[in-house]
C-alpha cells in the first residue's frame, strides 16, 4: 500500500495563528512525502526513512517518536505483524514546509489501507495533530489540516476546516535559506516574549491578523498583485516577533531586488524557507537571484 501527502507554505499568519488568530496556507505538490507498507520477509515492524537516517524495529524506537506514535496507533499488536514501512521524502526536514505532518498523514494512510481501517480526513488528521502536539508544544494545527485535507485553507485554531478560493492563479517562489530551524524553538521563544509583554504582542498578532484577513480577500477577488504588500507588512511584523534571521531577511531582500512583488519567511522561522510573490514571467530570474543570494534549493509554485 501507498500514501502519499505534499509539503505546505504559510501564507499569512503564522505564529499570530497559535495565539487564535486566522492564517492561509496551501499544499505545494512539488515537495512530498512517499510511504509504503508491505509485509515483511522477517518478524517485526520494519521502518526505513533514509531523509532521516532511520532504519530499525518499531520495538527499538522512543515511545514518544513520532513516527513510532502513528505506527503503534494503528497497528494493534505490533509483535505479531511482520510490516516493511518505507518513508521516502523531498520535503526538507525542520524548514516550514510540513514535513513532520506530511510524514504523519502519509503514513496514517498508508497504514490505514493496509489494514482496511478506513480512517477519513479528519480521523488522519486528528493522528497528526497528536503527533504535532508531542513535539511542537502548543502547535495551531495548521500544517497538519492543511496536509490533511490537500487544499488550500483558512485556518482558526479550535475552528472548523474552512478553505479559500482563488480568483486568480497567482506565483510563488520559495527559497529555502538550508539552515535547518525547530519551530518548537521560535513558537517557544514568541510565548515568552508574549508573557513579558501581552499588550504589544497582541497588537502584533492583531496586525498580522488584519493582513492575513486582507489577503483571503485578495485572492479571493482575484487581486492577487496585492499580496505583495501585504507579504512585506506580514514579514515586518514577523520581524517584530524576532523570527526572522540574516539568513531568510538577505533572501526576502534578494527577491524584492530581482522584481518579487513581495516577500517574506513562511513558517516558524530563524531558518528555513521564505515565500516571494512573483509575476510567473520573472518567476526563474527570481529564483536564480535567490541561489545566487545564497539559497540552498527553490522550488516556482503556481496557486491556482
Ligand atoms: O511548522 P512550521 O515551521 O511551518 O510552523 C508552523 C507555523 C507556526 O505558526 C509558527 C506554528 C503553529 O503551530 O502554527
Amino acid at each position: 500500500m501507498r500514501s502519499s501527502a505534499p509539503g505546505k507554505i504559510i501564507l499569512f499568519g503564522e505564529h499570530a495563528v497559535v495565539y487564535g488568530r486566522p492564517a492561509l496556507a496551501v499544499p505545494v505538490r512539488q515537495a512530498q512525502v512517499d510511504v509504503e507498507v508491505s509485509a515483511s520477509p522477517r518478524p517485526g515492524t520494519w521502518i526505513e526513512a533514509p531523509e532521516i537516517y532511520l532504519n530499525a524495529e518499531l520495538s527499538s524506537l522512543p515511545e514518544d517518536h513520532p513516527i513510532a506514535v502513528v505506527v503503534r496507533r494503528l497497528v494493534a499488536r505490533a509483535d505479531e505483524e511482520s510490516l516493511s514501512i518505507s518513508i521516502r521524502s523531498t520535503i526538507p526536514v525542520a524548514s516550514g514546509l510540513g514535513s513532520g505532518a506530511a510524514v504523519s498523514v502519509a503514513l496514517a494512510r498508508a497504514l490505514s489501507d493496509y489494514r482496511g481501517l478506513g480512517l477519513s480526513d479528519e480521523q488522519v488528521n486528528a493522528i497528526a495533530y497528536e503527533v504535532e502536539k508531542l513535539h511542537h508544544g502548543t502547535p495551531s494545527g495548521i500544517d497538519n489540516t492543511v496536509i490533511a485535507y490537500n487544499r488550500p485553507v483558512y485556518f482558526i485554531k479550535g475552528q472548523p476546516i474552512e478553505t479559500f478560493t482563488t480568483g486568480k492563479p497567482f506565483t510563488i517562489v520559495i527559497g529555502d535559506t538550508g539552515i535547518s530551524a525547530p519551530t518548537r524553538e521560535s513558537v517557544g521563544d514568541v510565548r515568552r516574549l508574549w508573557t513579558a509583554d501581552p499588550a504589544r504582542f497582541e497588537g502584533y498578532f492583531d496586525a498580522i491578523a488584519q493582513v492575513a484577513i486582507s489577503a483571503r480577500r485578495s485572492i479571493e477577488d482575484g487581486q492577487p498583485e496585492l499580496l505583495g504588500g501585504l507579504m512585506d507588512r506580514n514579514h515586518e511584523l514577523l520581524q517584530k516577533l524576532t523570527v526572522s534571521c540574516p539568513e531568510l531577511d538577505h533572501l526576502v531582500e534578494a527577491a524584492r531586488k530581482a522584481g518579487a512583488l513581495g516577500a517574506k519567511l513562511s513558517g516558524g522561522g530563524r531558518g528555513g524557507n521564505m515565500i516571494a510573490l512573483v509575476d510567473q514571467d520573472r518567476a526563474q530570474s527570481v529564483a536564480q537571484a535567490l541561489l545566487s543570494a545564497g539559497a540552498r534549493n527553490t522550488i516556482i509554485t503556481e496557486i491556482a
